[in-house]
């Protein structure tokens, strides 16, 4: 993994090995300081570091929390990393090689097993990278992907302007992305908004809105045309949401600060609301493997109560033959199925709405469930997980 010439840095100093950072930044993550963030911040610090080494960085400690449940007792957290690349290695070479006993027992914690089925196919694909999606303006997925090195367009049917990139550029160097021509989002959040399915001229509420990676999907798909509440509790949020939307030039929104509370932002009708709910974020452990060691089933416990409140709190805003969409980027049958029910049993104006996802065939629509979801697994698309359901307020 590491170079055995002196690298040096964009100033001209030497660069410390790939293997003695990533140990630094193993051991000072924590659950409130994930490792995805103490990179981040000492990447913001370090801009004499070029993108590549930033990126053996980043990789080395992703690699050391992958495997971590093979790893942990070694004495040393270099060693531990050692190994880790050894095992990563012998698993890109020979994925069998790791029987699904060591699988179930070391890939995630024992807690996890009463909230999600453990499938061979979900742990495996756990233990290699995820994919890097880009999604391009409404029909501009082709031509993206032909502008961009080594960019791949893909065919998944419903997500026709979704452009997997296994390039090694920095993205957000690239005139194209300063064009606000992409935005980088997971093939599951893009699901989302194709599933919503917005119509130009609409009103829609995106009520966790976060930085707005689904507000400007939402946005894009109604040719910026109509209205977007664009919700979150959290104006720092709301000030990147801004940022992206100028330079995405997406116009057709306004943004708020609500703090999920039961008065309401605003007293319109929507014929949309999207609640992209705050979650454990299980469906996410491919890409930020740290994250499957700091999630506890408490915190699953307290979101799930959270995401039921939002859902029966801006459900009021959706005016007769109006949708309902209720997304989370994890797994847990608490913060999915258990709160789906809970939704149905607590009122009577809503019923489900049936989404299709053609690309994902059949087994879906086998599954028994009270109201229309989907599950997106991260073997599915090489992407987030993620659990979505709709349901259409009934005409009075
Ligand atoms: C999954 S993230 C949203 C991601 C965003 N929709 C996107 O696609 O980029 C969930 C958001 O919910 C917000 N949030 C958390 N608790 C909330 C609450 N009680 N009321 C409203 N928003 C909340 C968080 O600040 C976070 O931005």
């Amino acid at each position: 993994m590491e170079s055995k010439n002196i690298r040096i840095t964009q100033r001209g100093g030497d660069l410390p090995p790939v293997s003695s950072v990533a140990a630094d930044i193993i051991s000072s993550a924590t659950h409130e300081r994930p490792a995805d963030a103490v990179l981040r911040e000492m990447f913001a610090r370090r801009r004499d570091w070029s993108a590549q080494f930033k990126g053996e960085v980043s990789a080395a400690v992703f690699d050391y929390f992958r495997w971590y449940g093979w790893v942990k007792d070694e004495a040393t957290v270099e060693s531990g990393l050692r190994r880790a690349w050894k095992l990563a290695a012998s698993f890109a070479e020979n994925p069998d090689a790791i029987l699904p006993e060591a699988l179930k027992d070391k890939a995630v914690p024992a807690w996890i097993g009463g909230e999600v089925e453990l499938h061979d196919s979900w742990l495996r694909s756990l233990q290699s990278k995820s994919h890097l999606w880009l999604r391009a303006k409404k029909g501009q997925g082709r031509a993206l992907a032909k502008k961009l090195e080594a960019a791949k367009a893909a065919t998944l049917g419903l997500l026709p302007d979704a452009v997997l990139f296994h390039g090694e550029e920095d993205l957000f160097q690239s005139p194209e992305f300063h064009a606000g021509e992409f935005e980088i989002q997971d093939a599951a959040s893009q699901m989302v908004g194709m599933l919503c399915d917005p119509k130009p001229g609409e009103t829609w509420w995106d009520a966790c809105a976060g930085e707005g990676g689904k507000t400007l999907h939402l946005s894009d798909l109604m040719e910026n045309r109509g209205l977007i509440w664009a919700s979150d509790r959290a104006d720092w949020r709301l000030a990147k949401l801004k940022r992206r939307a100028a330079r995405a030039k997406m116009f057709n929104y306004r943004a708020v600060v609500w703090d999920g509370g039961v008065k309401l932002p605003t007293k319109t009708k929507f014929d949309g609301v999207l609640v992209d709910a705050p979650c454990s974020g299980v469906g996410t452990w491919q890409r930020n493997p740290h994250a499957r060691w700091t999630t506890t089933l408490t915190d699953v416990k307290e979101l799930a109560e959270i995401q039921k409140r939002l859902l029966a709190h801006v459900s009021a805003a959706v005016k007769p033959g109006g949708k309902l969409v209720y997304s989370v980027c994890t797994l847990t049958r608490s913060e999915t199925e258990d709160v789906v029910k809970n939704f149905n049993d607590s009122q009577t104006v809503f019923e489900p709405l049936p989404l299709r996802m053609s690309f994902l065939g059949e087994k879906e629509s086998s599954r028994e469930n009270p109201a229309a979801v989907k599950w997106i697994w991260p073997q599915d698309l090489g992407g987030n997980g993620m659990f979505i359901a709709a349901w259409r307020r009934k005409a009075v």
